[in-house]
């Protein structure tokens, strides 16, 4: 989740939604996400809302899980208002910041106030974010117990050397570990991997996949480096003290990753992710890409609910203070109408493999196929049988293919 919050309409104090959201709701699935926004330290390339505890302002990590519960509660009553149909939470996403910083007995709290709010659907995908120096094998038999299914842990790179320049603090033996600890206790598990670091060559790129596939993991996210404004590594790259990551360092490792993770067993469904046969796709996420409903609780979430969106007031301290005042914890929203929102599902949807039909693309899409076959950006085969699917360069170029389908 990006720190910086989007400008538009006020959203009402008491978050009710308009009647509008009704509409169609039926063939769409509910999920929700639950920001924890807290770290040890911040690694010198993030940008997530999060805060360390000298940032805190005033509030207390220990008094969190209580404050998300009573967003949660809200949040079951201004879906009953709208008259939305009873829906169980398909998947629930725990993310932060660190999760897992919080004691183990706090995330089930809050599942379970989720599970008191909405109930959980038979085989209801639950993940936790975890970094891989918060948890032992205790913690992760505690969440099993508590109804969580999966764990994603923040790997970024088998080399001390990377890892350094990123600022983790992790030590990368431990990656072993937690991996046994999670698999131990019956939770499917999610490594996510960073490329492109400055300072990283295609052989500390191939350790790290090698060694992250080692583990066997059910499913592997590996994302670009974003430099983002306002970062630690943004003012080093400034000034000289650390050179600025490469586009054609970080194509040739997009490459090796699909390469390697496609000869190892796993596929590729979102330009990001790669999973073990389709039943380890993160439905959570794909949820977000094919336009579902969820509730983001928490300072800074953002929620979507039949094509209205808002998103929380960022701080803690304040997300605390809306919430006890029994003020809605909403800072902005907008609603989109029906033109943003088929913009919206292109621009999401084309990352999915196989997401996107190419009857949902209009006459200057329709057209833009052809020339994006004859450049290789996507599959013609696909394309005859009605859907958008990327090739490994449409892929690497998935904006410029976006813009094409939208007649920019
Ligand atoms: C909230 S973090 C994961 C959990 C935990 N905080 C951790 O870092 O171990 C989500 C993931 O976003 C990715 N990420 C964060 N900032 C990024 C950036 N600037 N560029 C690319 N990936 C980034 C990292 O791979 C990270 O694991
Ligand atoms: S631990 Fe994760 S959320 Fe926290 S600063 Fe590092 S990348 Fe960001």
């Amino acid at each position: 989740m990006p720190s910086t919050l989007p400008v538009a309409d006020p959203a009402p104090s008491d978050g009710a939604l308009p009647e509008s959201v009704r509409e169609g709701a039926d063939s769409r699935n509910f999920g929700v996400y639950v920001h924890v926004p807290f770290c040890r330290v911040r690694c010198g390339y993030c940008d997530f809302n999060t805060y360390t505890g000298d940032e805190l302002r005033g509030a207390k990590r220990s008094d969190y899980a209580a404050q998300a519960t009573l967003e949660i509660a809200s949040a079951g009553r201004i879906l009953r208002d709208a008259a939305l149909p009873e829906r169980p939470a398909a998947t629930v996403f725990f993310g932060g910041g660190t999760p897992t910083l919080l004691p183990s007995g706090d995330l089930t709290a809050m599942l379970g106030a989720v599970r008191d709010t909405w109930g959980l659907a038979p085989g209801a995908e639950v993940t936790t974010e975890a970094n891989p120096d918060s948890v032992d094998a205790a913690y992760l038999r505690d969440l099993k117990s508590a109804g969580f299914t999966r764990v994603s842990f923040g790997m970024q790179s088998a080399v001390p050397r990377v890892l350094a320049t990123l600022e983790r603090t992790h030590d990368p033996e431990r990656i072993p570990l937690v991996v046994a600890w999670a698999r131990d206790a019956g939770l499917d598990v999610s490594l996510d991997l960073i490329y492109g670091t400055p300072g990283e060559t295609l052989d500390d790129w191939k350790r790290s996949l090698d060694v992250a596939i080692a583990q066997q993991p059910d499913h592997l996210s590996a994302y670009s480096l974003i430099v983002e404004d306002g970062t630690k590594l943004a003012r080093q790259i400034r000034r000289g003290e650390v050179e600025q990551p490469d586009d054609d360092t970080a194509a040739d490792m997009y490459e090796l990753a699909d390469a390697r993770l496609q000869e190892a067993g796993y596929s590729w469904y979102e330009v990001s992710n790669w999973a073990r046969g389709d039943g380890h796709a993160s439905r959570h996420n794909l949820a977000y890409w094919q336009g579902h409903d969820w509730w983001g609780v928490g300072p800074g979430s953002h929620s979507h609910v039949g094509g209205v969106r808002w998103w929380n007031v960022k701080h803690p301290a304040a997300y605390a203070d809306r919430l006890l005042a029994g003020i809605s914890p909403g800072a902005g929203r907008e609603t989109l109408d029906e033109e943003t929102r088929r913009t919206e599902r292109v621009l999401l949807a084309v990352r999915v493999r196989d997401e996107l039909s190419t009857a949902e693309l209009d006459a200057r899409g329709r057209e833009a196929v052809a020339g994006l076959i004859a450049d290789g950006l996507i599959d013609g085969r696909a394309a005859l049988a009605g859907t958008i699917r990327l090739t490994l360069r449409g892929r690497l170029l998935a904006d410029a293919v976006v813009r094409r389908l939208l007649g920019d």
